[in-house]
Protein backbone atom coordinates (compact mmCIF):
# COMPACT_ATOMS: atom_id res chain seq x y z
CA UNK A 1 0.00 0.00 0.00
CA UNK A 2 1.18 3.60 -0.65
CA UNK A 3 2.10 5.78 2.17
CA UNK A 4 -1.02 8.04 1.40
CA UNK A 5 -3.55 5.46 0.89
CA UNK A 6 -2.44 3.76 4.27
CA UNK A 7 -2.69 7.46 5.92
CA UNK A 8 -5.88 7.93 4.17
CA UNK A 9 -7.02 4.49 6.11
CA UNK A 10 -5.61 5.08 9.21
CA UNK A 11 -7.18 8.79 9.51
CA UNK A 12 -10.39 7.25 9.10
CA UNK A 13 -10.01 4.51 11.59
CA UNK A 14 -8.57 7.80 14.27
CA UNK A 15 -11.40 10.31 13.50
CA UNK A 16 -13.48 7.33 14.02
CA UNK A 17 -12.16 6.58 17.07
CA UNK A 18 -12.23 10.55 18.27
CA UNK A 19 -16.13 10.40 17.19
CA UNK A 20 -16.78 7.69 20.08
CA UNK A 21 -15.09 9.96 22.71
CA UNK A 22 -17.43 11.48 24.92
CA UNK A 23 -17.45 15.68 25.71
CA UNK A 24 -15.81 14.37 29.35
CA UNK A 25 -12.53 12.77 28.16
CA UNK A 26 -11.85 15.95 25.51
CA UNK A 27 -12.26 18.05 28.40
CA UNK A 28 -10.22 16.02 31.12
CA UNK A 29 -7.68 15.84 28.08
CA UNK A 30 -7.50 19.29 27.53
CA UNK A 31 -6.93 20.33 31.45
CA UNK A 32 -4.10 17.72 31.45
CA UNK A 33 -2.40 18.55 28.49
CA UNK A 34 -2.82 22.23 29.19
CA UNK A 35 -1.49 21.84 32.85
CA UNK A 36 1.47 19.40 31.48
CA UNK A 37 2.29 22.31 29.01
CA UNK A 38 2.05 25.64 31.42
CA UNK A 39 4.50 23.50 33.97
CA UNK A 40 6.89 23.24 30.61
CA UNK A 41 10.23 25.82 31.35
CA UNK A 42 10.51 26.25 27.01
CA UNK A 43 7.12 27.42 27.26
CA UNK A 44 7.27 29.81 30.20
CA UNK A 45 10.07 31.43 28.82
CA UNK A 46 8.78 31.54 25.50
CA UNK A 47 7.70 35.25 24.39
CA UNK A 48 6.11 33.74 21.50
CA UNK A 49 4.07 30.68 21.01
CA UNK A 50 1.95 29.64 17.48
CA UNK A 51 -0.67 27.28 19.03
CA UNK A 52 -4.16 26.36 17.77
CA UNK A 53 -7.95 26.74 18.61
CA UNK A 54 -9.45 23.11 18.95
CA UNK A 55 -12.50 21.86 17.15
CA UNK A 56 -14.50 18.65 16.70
CA UNK A 57 -13.66 16.39 18.59
CA UNK A 58 -9.68 17.02 19.11
CA UNK A 59 -8.43 17.56 22.93
CA UNK A 60 -9.45 21.05 23.87
CA UNK A 61 -6.84 23.89 23.66
CA UNK A 62 -9.33 26.61 24.47
CA UNK A 63 -8.32 26.65 28.23
CA UNK A 64 -4.70 26.54 27.46
CA UNK A 65 -4.62 29.09 24.86
CA UNK A 66 -6.42 31.40 27.52
CA UNK A 67 -4.28 30.71 30.04
CA UNK A 68 -0.85 31.32 27.76
CA UNK A 69 -2.31 34.93 26.89
CA UNK A 70 -3.44 35.63 30.61
CA UNK A 71 0.15 35.23 31.48
CA UNK A 72 1.28 37.82 28.98
CA UNK A 73 2.81 35.19 26.26
CA UNK A 74 2.17 36.63 22.66
CA UNK A 75 -0.26 33.92 20.85
CA UNK A 76 -0.50 33.55 16.93
CA UNK A 77 -3.12 31.18 15.92
CA UNK A 78 -4.03 29.97 12.33
CA UNK A 79 -6.35 31.63 9.60
CA UNK A 80 -6.29 28.51 6.89
CA UNK A 81 -6.12 30.09 3.20
CA UNK A 82 -7.56 28.89 0.25
CA UNK A 83 -4.97 27.28 -0.78
CA UNK A 84 -4.34 25.16 2.36
CA UNK A 85 -1.20 27.43 3.79
CA UNK A 86 -1.63 29.28 7.37
CA UNK A 87 -1.61 32.18 7.99
CA UNK A 88 -1.56 33.64 11.33
CA UNK A 89 -2.93 36.19 13.83
CA UNK A 90 -2.83 37.02 17.27
CA UNK A 91 -5.16 35.83 20.00
CA UNK A 92 -6.53 38.90 22.19
CA UNK A 93 -8.67 36.39 24.54
CA UNK A 94 -11.90 34.49 24.13
CA UNK A 95 -13.79 37.37 22.13
CA UNK A 96 -10.82 37.40 19.28
CA UNK A 97 -12.34 34.68 17.56
CA UNK A 98 -15.34 33.71 15.39
CA UNK A 99 -16.39 31.05 13.28
CA UNK A 100 -14.24 30.47 10.29
CA UNK A 101 -15.04 32.50 7.21
CA UNK A 102 -17.02 34.95 9.20
CA UNK A 103 -14.84 37.62 8.82
CA UNK A 104 -15.40 36.92 4.55
CA UNK A 105 -18.61 37.24 5.34
CA UNK A 106 -20.19 33.63 4.62
CA UNK A 107 -20.97 33.32 8.55
CA UNK A 108 -18.29 30.29 8.89
CA UNK A 109 -20.30 27.61 6.85
CA UNK A 110 -17.37 26.09 5.48
CA UNK A 111 -15.92 24.39 8.43
CA UNK A 112 -18.89 24.17 11.28
CA UNK A 113 -17.13 24.87 14.45
CA UNK A 114 -13.71 25.84 13.49
CA UNK A 115 -12.91 29.45 14.93
CA UNK A 116 -10.58 31.60 13.83
CA UNK A 117 -8.76 34.62 15.28
CA UNK A 118 -10.04 38.00 13.96
CA UNK A 119 -7.16 40.46 14.41
CA UNK A 120 -5.34 41.47 11.19
CA UNK A 121 -3.92 38.45 9.82
CA UNK A 122 0.19 39.06 9.51
CA UNK A 123 0.84 36.39 6.78
CA UNK A 124 2.22 32.83 6.96
CA UNK A 125 5.83 33.39 7.73
CA UNK A 126 4.36 34.84 10.81
CA UNK A 127 4.97 31.14 12.63
CA UNK A 128 9.01 32.18 12.19
CA UNK A 129 8.56 34.37 15.19
CA UNK A 130 7.13 31.69 17.70
CA UNK A 131 9.56 30.42 20.57
CA UNK A 132 7.24 27.19 20.40
CA UNK A 133 4.87 25.94 17.92
CA UNK A 134 2.06 23.54 19.22
CA UNK A 135 0.63 21.35 16.83
CA UNK A 136 -2.71 19.39 16.29
CA UNK A 137 -2.30 15.76 15.24
CA UNK A 138 -4.15 12.89 14.73
CA UNK A 139 -1.74 10.82 16.02
CA UNK A 140 2.28 11.22 16.14
CA UNK A 141 5.00 8.03 16.25
CA UNK A 142 8.09 7.04 18.34
CA UNK A 143 10.45 8.86 15.64
CA UNK A 144 8.28 12.41 15.45
CA UNK A 145 6.44 12.02 12.67
CA UNK A 146 2.99 13.09 12.89
CA UNK A 147 -0.56 12.50 10.74
CA UNK A 148 -2.93 15.74 10.22
CA UNK A 149 -6.07 16.00 9.00
CA UNK A 150 -4.99 15.43 5.08
CA UNK A 151 -4.37 19.10 4.38
CA UNK A 152 -0.57 19.79 4.74
CA UNK A 153 -0.81 22.32 5.87
CA UNK A 154 1.23 22.45 9.21
CA UNK A 155 3.85 20.41 6.85
CA UNK A 156 3.69 23.41 4.79
CA UNK A 157 4.08 25.86 8.18
CA UNK A 158 6.94 23.64 9.58
CA UNK A 159 9.03 23.86 6.54
CA UNK A 160 9.78 27.47 7.18
CA UNK A 161 10.52 27.40 10.93
CA UNK A 162 14.03 25.86 12.10
CA UNK A 163 15.10 22.99 13.37
CA UNK A 164 15.52 24.09 16.82
CA UNK A 165 12.41 25.28 17.31
CA UNK A 166 10.36 23.15 19.66
CA UNK A 167 6.96 21.69 17.96
CA UNK A 168 5.07 19.79 20.01
CA UNK A 169 2.08 17.69 18.96
CA UNK A 170 -1.11 17.37 21.08
CA UNK A 171 -2.90 14.25 21.07
CA UNK A 172 -5.01 11.13 22.91
CA UNK A 173 -2.70 8.88 24.82
CA UNK A 174 -3.11 6.41 22.36
CA UNK A 175 -2.35 8.08 19.51
CA UNK A 176 1.39 8.29 20.38
CA UNK A 177 2.23 5.07 18.10
CA UNK A 178 4.96 3.45 17.68
CA UNK A 179 5.19 3.63 13.53
CA UNK A 180 3.28 6.00 10.85
CA UNK A 181 3.18 6.45 7.15
CA UNK A 182 6.07 8.85 5.95
CA UNK A 183 6.29 10.65 2.90
CA UNK A 184 9.01 13.54 2.16
CA UNK A 185 7.23 16.68 2.13
CA UNK A 186 6.15 15.46 6.04
CA UNK A 187 7.61 17.02 9.43
CA UNK A 188 8.83 15.46 12.01
CA UNK A 189 7.75 17.52 15.64
CA UNK A 190 10.66 17.30 18.44
CA UNK A 191 8.03 16.43 21.36
CA UNK A 192 4.58 15.14 22.07
CA UNK A 193 2.74 15.44 24.88
CA UNK A 194 -0.48 13.11 26.01
CA UNK A 195 -2.95 13.54 28.62
CA UNK A 196 -1.44 10.80 30.81
CA UNK A 197 2.54 10.34 29.64
CA UNK A 198 2.90 14.45 29.53
CA UNK A 199 5.77 15.66 26.93
CA UNK A 200 7.72 13.05 25.51
CA UNK A 201 11.04 13.98 23.66
CA UNK A 202 12.04 12.75 20.38
CA UNK A 203 15.79 12.13 19.88
N1 LIG B 1 5.34 22.05 1.24
C1 LIG B 1 4.24 21.69 0.55
N2 LIG B 1 3.85 22.40 -0.52
C2 LIG B 1 2.75 22.07 -1.21
N3 LIG B 1 1.95 21.01 -0.89
C3 LIG B 1 2.31 20.27 0.15
C4 LIG B 1 3.46 20.57 0.94
N4 LIG B 1 3.55 19.67 1.95
C5 LIG B 1 2.49 18.84 1.78
N5 LIG B 1 1.75 19.20 0.72
C6 LIG B 1 0.57 18.51 0.21
O1 LIG B 1 -0.35 18.21 1.23
C7 LIG B 1 -0.92 16.94 0.97
C8 LIG B 1 -1.33 16.29 2.26
O2 LIG B 1 -0.18 16.01 3.04
P1 LIG B 1 -0.28 15.02 4.27
O3 LIG B 1 -1.01 13.78 3.89
O4 LIG B 1 1.10 14.84 4.85
O5 LIG B 1 -1.21 15.86 5.27
P2 LIG B 1 -1.12 16.02 6.83
O6 LIG B 1 0.26 16.20 7.30
O7 LIG B 1 -1.90 14.91 7.43
O8 LIG B 1 -1.96 17.37 6.94
P3 LIG B 1 -1.76 18.69 7.81
O9 LIG B 1 -0.30 19.08 7.76
O10 LIG B 1 -2.66 19.70 7.15
O11 LIG B 1 -2.23 18.38 9.18
C9 LIG B 1 0.15 16.15 0.25
O12 LIG B 1 -0.42 15.30 -0.70
C10 LIG B 1 1.02 17.20 -0.40
O13 LIG B 1 0.84 17.25 -1.79
MG1 LIG C 1 1.96 15.38 6.63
Amino acid sequence: MRDADSKHTLRRRLLTARAEMGADRRAAAGRALRDALLDLPELEMAASVAAYASFGNEPDTHGLIFALWKRGTYVLLPRLLPDGDLDWASYEGPDSLAPRGAAEGDGGSGAPGMLEPTEPPRGPDAIKAADVILVPALAVDRTGMRLGRGGGSYDRALARVGPQILTIGLVYDEELVDRLPAEPHDRRLRAVVTPSRGLVRFP
